[in-house]
């Protein structure tokens, strides 16, 4: 496997590897401090981030390399240059390239015509880096036995709640998205795709309109925002309206298991996606799993560099 283009060319032996490599950059961060020495990793991004920027920037320099961030108005891309030279020209400078934009059929591409490994750092309908943190909080707090839990995401049917549903099938568990029914439910051919790993894995992939049954002694009830990155603006107020049933409140969580979690991606809106009391009570796991965005794409930089992930194809 060369790249990391989407969440569901993961294998379970893969996950497992970048997951006890992250946990051992959480504890060293330099453990590896010349993996990518005299070496360069561009980061490419036409959309904003806070964590992923910058953990992937931490990340390439404690594995020794230099990373080259890149603004999305600032390649000649986008002045109609292709994305096959641009795959090129990059292949001959750096040793991986992360990028986060719109579309996956253009990391999709960059992937196939470039020689380095290219890191899907969020697309319009996946954020596979996201759910390696994720899921190493999820290890941290409940360790490997899963059976008999549920892990519920809460919301729009997004990039994060694909990601989710992909994920916790290849890790074999019992993953539901509560979402709106319709415009803003997940996309059915993800579902199907998930639904497929799950029947492998032993998982089981569940998408439901009824919040209060999705919390019902759930293990993790996770939140993303109401409006992503791309969204118009004038879906705002019938979006806010659709999903305003699936904000997680003190009333849900009191329904999910008694060692429940919180978990968000971030950015967070109090208020709107969940309330101030949850993501910043005792439940909430947010700063750890934000903390594993870098070791999490520490360890898929220093992986995917050596050629040791094998991938699946579902
Ligand atoms: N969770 C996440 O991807 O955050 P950023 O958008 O800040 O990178
Ligand atoms: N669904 C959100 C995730 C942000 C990390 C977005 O795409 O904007």
């Amino acid at each position: 496997m060369k790249d990391l283009l989407r969440t569901e060319h993961l294998s379970r032996a893969d996950v497992e590897l970048l997951l006890s490599t992250a946990a051992e950059f959480a504890e060293n961060p330099l453990r590896s401090n010349t993996a990518l020495a005299n070496k360069t990793v561009a980061i490419y991004m036409t959309k904003p981030s806070t964590r992923t920027r910058l953990s992937s920037e931490t990340a390439v320099a404690h594995l020794g390399g230099t990373p080259i961030f890149i603004r999305g108005d600032e390649l000649q891309l986008g002045r109609g240059e292709t994305i096959e030279d641009t795959a090129k020209i990059i292949s001959g400078y750096c040793s991986a390239l992360i990028i986060r934009t719109f579309a996956q059929s253009d990391v999709d591409q960059l992937g196939a015509y470039s020689t380095i490994p290219v890191i899907n750092a969020l697309t319009d309908v996946d954020h596979p880096t996201q759910l390696l943190a994720d899921w190493l909080t999820i290890r941290e707090n409940f360790g490997t036995d899963i059976s008999g839990r549920k892990f519920v995401y809460m919301g729009d049917g997004n990039n994060m709640s694909h990601a989710w549903l992909i994920m916790g099938a290849i890790m074999g568990a019992h993953v539901v998205a509560a979402t709106p029914s319709g415009k803003w439910a997940p996309d059915p051919v993800v579902v199907a795709i998930a639904k497929n790993i799950a029947a492998n894995s032993g998982g089981k992939v569940e998408v439901t309109n009824d919040p209060e049954a999705a919390a019902k002694d759930a293990s993790v009830l996770y939140a993303d925002v109401w409006m992503s990155m791309g969204d118009s603006e004038s879906d705002r107020a019938e979006k806010m309206r659709a999903l305003s049933p699936y904000a997680i409140t003190e009333n849900l969580m009191k329904m999910s298991s008694k060692d429940s979690l919180f978990m968000h991606c971030l950015p967070a809106h109090r208020g709107e996606e969940v309330e101030a009391s949850v993501i910043d009570g005792p439940r909430s796991v947010i700063w750890r799993e934000a903390y594993h965005r870098r070791t999490t794409i520490q360890s898929i930089l220093y992986h995917l560099v050596r050629g040791d992930l094998k991938g699946y194809t579902h």
